[in-house]
């Protein structure tokens, strides 16, 4: 690439192929496998150790991984500099130069990479500094801009450049709740302006849900599900995606056939139907993840899908009650109901709670994969 690109940038294609890292004997990734679309935004999710970083790294160029391929636009890049490899990278630090203004910082890249003539570099970060909202601060030093600011520089320095693929780690994690959305908005737009291939890093299952179009969950290494926010949220394909990804209660629960329909009844008493088309021929052991707005308060003493419990906890959450309930066998239960219409429920309170009609909350078996 030479010159200024004022164009926005093409996204590539990014394949990984099962790929593995260990670190000495600890392995931090494993047989991971992901076809990344041109433009598409993704969200590596996961518990912290769960090897999200070490892969993004790996993505990076900044190391080489122990089994597997990575291909940007069909070309294998294994031994590629993140230069090479044309991606840019945005740590959680933004890694600022000090001892240099804002204008400096994102000429920087373009200087190193010759990318045009000192006219052409200088419009080319005024454009940037619009882009992300900066047209002021040009001449301030990273220590006289707040937070969102510098990290705003750090995106400007990144994407000057016009990077094929955008790599984000954590890039939010130092800011504040309110900063923190701002700045998601602020990375999405820049990312569709750009149409620039984009995958972030974050352990935070809301920001990952809201900014994806499809979210890679991990675990201890593996990839448990690649999929849109959506599908991961209502079809989670493993008991760990069901509740590491948004709340879920598992019930443990016999599945029985009905007829021409499933019935899992928990041990925590009652039945709930499962009117999908039968999710296994296998009846038995499984276990139930049914989500807080999945319940319904039941006032029918004779309803046979409803269990007995009492109430732990009531909170109120703009809209929405949040109910802790403690099942006749100890169990604990979350529902989420909304507060408008909602009866009084006081601590200790005696009430009947079923699983909606029609809900169709996943069966796992033996808590592994889901079973369709
Ligand atoms: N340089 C290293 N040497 C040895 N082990 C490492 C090294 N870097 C990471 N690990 C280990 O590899 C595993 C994955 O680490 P990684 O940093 O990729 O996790 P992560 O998902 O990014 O976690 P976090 O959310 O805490 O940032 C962890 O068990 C970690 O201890
Ligand atoms: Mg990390």
């Amino acid at each position: 690439m030479t010159g200024p690109v004022s164009s926005p940038a093409a996204g590539a294609r990014l394949e990984l192929e099962s790929v593995g890292h260990l670190y000495g004997q600890t392995r931090a990734v494993s047989d991971v496998s992901l076809r990344i679309e041109p433009g598409e935004f993704v969200t590596l999710l996961g518990p912290s150790g769960c090897g999200k970083s070490t892969l993004l790294r790996i993505l990076a160029g900044l190391m080489q991984q122990s089994e597997g391929q990575i291909r940007i636009d069909g070309q294998d890049v294994s031994g590629l500099s993140p230069a090479e490899r044309d991606v840019g990278i945005v740590f959680q630090n933004y890694a600022l130069f000090p001892h240099m203004t804002v204008a400096s910082n994102i000429a920087y890249g373009l200087e190193a990479r010759h990318m045009g003539n000192r006219a052409q570099i200088r419009a080319r970060v005024r454009e940037m500094i619009d882009t992300v909202r900066l047209t002021g601060l040009e001449n301030r030093y990273p220590r006289e801009l707040s937070g969102g600011q510098q990290q705003r520089v750090a995106l400007a320095r990144t994407l000057a450049v016009s990077p094929r693929i955008l790599l984000l780690d954590e890039p939010l994690g130092a800011l504040d709740k309110n900063l923190r959305l701002d700045m998601q908005l602020e990375i999405k737009r820049l990312q569709r302006a750009f149409a620039i291939t984009t995958v972030m890093v974050t352990h935070d299952q809301e920001e990952a849900l809201s900014m994806s179009d499809r979210v890679a969950v991990m675990n201890a290494g593996c990839l448990e599900q690649f999929d849109t926010p959506t599908q991961i949220y209502d079809r989670p394909s493993t008991a760990f995606v069901a509740t590491f990804v948004g709340t879920a209660c598992l019930l443990d629960a016999r599945l029985e056939r009905d007829l021409q329909r499933f019935v899992a009844y928990p041990q925590v008493g009652g039945g709930i139907a499962l009117d999908e088309p039968a999710p296994c021929s296998r009846v038995g052991a499984v276990r139930v993840a049914v989500r807080p707005e999945q319940w319904e308060l039941s006032t029918d003493r004779e309803d046979s899908w409803a269990l007995d419990a009492t109430v732990e906890l009531v909170m109120p959450l703009g809209p929405t009650l949040i109910i802790d309930l403690m099942a006749s066998n100890g169990a604990s239960l979350k529902l989420a109901l909304p507060r408008a219409n909602a009866p009084t429920l006081t601590h200790g309170m005696p009430v009947r709670v079923r699983v909606k009609p029609g809900a169709n909350p996943p069966v796992f078996l033996g808590g592994a994969s889901r079973i369709d």
